[in-house]
């Protein structure tokens, strides 16, 4: 399914170093050890199987128009997305199979995470 091409890029663990080489059955499981830091934090690019596997599919449409987190998700892309397609995103995925493992835990900036992260340079002063 294309429209999840860039969304695998952060969602799914290894993707962009593997050249998008990773089978679709490991797709959306989430960032793995990777985390995203910058002066908001560490993020982890979540599990979305977990988040789509809590919500009905009219509860996914109404969180994904709404949502607003760190970056470097672009949240405000999503919230543009037709109901159409963010029905079919719902439906796409429940169709990649078990939910498996949540990810990591958001870190405040004060907390150096573990290896693996990208370093996000500070702001220009
Ligand atoms: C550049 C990396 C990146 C890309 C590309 C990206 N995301 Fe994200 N996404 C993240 C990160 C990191 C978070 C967690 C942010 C936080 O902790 O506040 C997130 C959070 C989310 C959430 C909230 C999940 C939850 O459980 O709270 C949804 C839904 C989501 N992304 C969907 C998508 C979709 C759909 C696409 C493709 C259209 C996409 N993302 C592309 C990095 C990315």
């Amino acid at each position: 399914m294309m429209i999840v091409g860039s969304c695998n890029d952060c969602h799914t663990a290894g993707f962009a170093p593997s050249d998008g080489k990773v089978p679709e059955k490991d797709w959306l499981l989430g960032s793995g050890p990777l985390g995203y830091r910058g002066p908001w934090g560490t993020t982890y690019a979540p599990n979305l199987r977990v988040t789509a596997g809590g919500m009905t599919e009219d509860q996914w449409v109404k969180f994904s128009k709404e949502l607003k987190s760190r970056p470097p998700m672009p949240w405000f892309n999503l919230n543009q997305w037709a109901e159409s397609d963010l029905r079919a995103l719902y439906q796409y995925i429940k169709h990649l199979g078990p939910v498996g493992e949540p990810a990591q835990a958001y870190l405040p900036p004060d907390k150096t995470p573990k290896p693996p992260y990208v370093q996000w340079p500070a702001a220009p002063k």
